[in-house]
């Protein structure tokens, strides 16, 4: 069994026994994890609260510095990361690469805004009185983060967390605890203070709870639904929480698209990375002049996609990641099918040459928004078809959505371009462009049951991982 939980700066086992199979072949048993549980916690947040205060006081220098080095351990080693995230997570190996250089370029990112932390400087109403504002660590952060980008996700968490002073216990999804403990080697590797930052490979029930329990501050991707949990435990808590959730993104397709470009972008948006994206495009909402050619367009590109091996060169889709969303993503199917959705492509599991959990990329057409297909998020290779009269039937039913993550347009029209962008309820819109798949330097985050608190990334993240401090001099 692996002692693979990072507790003040040294590597330590946990109780319970964790096999991790790898998704697209269930014979290859990658690691046995010994699973921390809540004496982990406890050690862990002792640790950083002895830690923390003195990388609060770190020169900006000295935390930028560790951010670099961050940045250069994972540039060092993509290949080795991508193998470990293909392996484990199903991504295919080119993706896998591609979230492991976008977790680099954040950390190197941070490594500048460590620099740069912000503050500022105000008359006061009272002569001879000035008034400065400046910003303090907010102390011992839990982060909790999920299975689907194990190592982009974190480090938009990890690296302001560390940039501006804080304390870490990260707890990341127990489905992916391979390449969390690679990110974590590197961050121990960096010149960090023992301490600072602590890692439990544990599960959310009891570990995640402790660790809401303890923190300053709790940052979560995940679910709506758990997301929602959360918020409500740290409102018991008053502490803060910043929460990234779910999605039923739409693309609206207007008959002045470009047919192809429009497709490729559907297809792109819906499927890749098995649809595993909260970001993913799940509902295709589209004007009647180009419909029909636009699904056959989809469709045809969606049967010609190869579904395999993560690890293969010539793979474009793997494998979801367990048996639990492999059932959710064939029971929604099922749920589409039972609604009287038209089933174009897909709707099956998939027998290849090694067993593992692969599914068919999945359209339905002639769906409605009213059906549970399109209200509730599938986080899979399935995605639906709506169709509408014109666009501003499209506008209504894109909005007519619990979520409001990402919400994209295709048209070579600049008014309903501009008007979409003003009016449409996501905290991202994307013109001719897929609803997934984002810069890492710009803030990042939606409305509505998709996100709760301030946003993630950019120059916006300096908000959640610091407390602002408005002193008052009298010289
Ligand atoms: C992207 O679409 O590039 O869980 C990022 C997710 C998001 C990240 C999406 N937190 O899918």
């Amino acid at each position: 069994m692996l002692e693979k939980n990072l507790i003040g700066g040294n590597w330590v086992g946990g109780a319970q026994a964790l096999e991790i199979r790898n998704p697209s072949d269930l014979s290859d048993l990658i690691a046995t994890y010994g699973l921390a549980g809540t004496g982990e916690v406890e050690a862990a947040f002792a640790a950083a609260r002895k830690a923390q205060p003195a990388w609060g006081r770190a020169t900006l220098e000295q935390r930028s510095l560790v951010l670099e080095a961050i940045a250069r351990g994972i540039f060092d080693n993509k290949d080795k990361l991508a193998q470990i995230l293909a392996r484990e997570g199903g991504k295919t190996v080119p993706d896998a690469l591609g979230e492991v250089m976008r977790a680099g370029h954040i950390a190197r990112f941070f490594a500048g805004e460590a620099l740069r932390l912000p503050g500022e400087k105000l008359g006061s109403v009272r002569p001879n009185v000035d008034v400065e504002i400046t910003r303090d660590p907010v102390g011992v952060v839990g982060l909790i983060t999920p299975w689907n980008f194990p190592v982009a996700t974190p480090m938009w968490k990890i690296a302001p967390a560390l940039a501006f002073g804080n304390g870490v216990v990260w707890k990341p999804s127990e489905k992916t605890p391979g390449i969390s403990v690679a990110i974590a080697e590197i961050v121990a590797a960096s010149g960090i203070p023992a301490g600072v930052f602590n890692l439990l490979i544990g599960a959310g029930p009891d570990v995640g709870a402790a660790v809401i329990a303890q923190a300053d501050a709790i940052s979560f991707t995940g679910s709506s639904t758990t997301g929602r949990r959360i918020a409500v435990a740290c409102a018991e808590r008053l502490i803060r929480c910043q929460m990234e959730m779910g999605g039923k993104n739409p693309l609206v397709v207007l008959d002045d698209a470009d047919l192809d470009l429009a497709a490729d972008i559907a297809v792109n948006g819906a499927f890749f990375q098995q649809g595993q994206r909260c970001t993913a495009s799940s509902r295709l909402i589209v004007t009647s002049g180009i419909h029909d050619a636009f699904v056959k367009a989809c469709a045809d590109r969606i049967a010609r996609l190869r579904v395999g091996h993560a690890l293969k060169a010539e793979t474009q889709i793997g494998p979801v990641i367990d048996d639990t969303q492999f059932r959710k993503n064939l029971g929604y199917i099922d749920i589409a099918k039972s609604e009287n959705a038209r089933l174009a492509t897909g709707g099956e599991a998939l027998e290849l040459d090694t067993k593992g959990y692969y599914l068919a990329p999945t359209l339905f057409a002639d769906t409605t928004n009213a059906m549970r297909i399109n209200r509730e998020e599938v986080f899979g290779p399935v995605a639906t078809v709506i169709r509408v009269a014109d666009y501003e039937e499209a506008l209504a039913v894109a909005n007519d959505t619990d979520y409001g993550l990402s919400a994209g347009i295709c048209t070579t029209s600049m008014k309903h371009a501009r008007h979409f962008q003003r009016n449409v309820e996501a905290g991202m819109t994307m013109l001719n462009l897929p609803t997934a798949g984002v810069d890492y330097h710009t803030p990042f985050g939606g409305r509505k049951a998709s996100s709760y608190g301030p946003r993630e990334q950019g120059r916006y993240a300096v908000e959640f991982y610091t407390q602002i401090k408005t002193s008052y001099l009298l010289a």
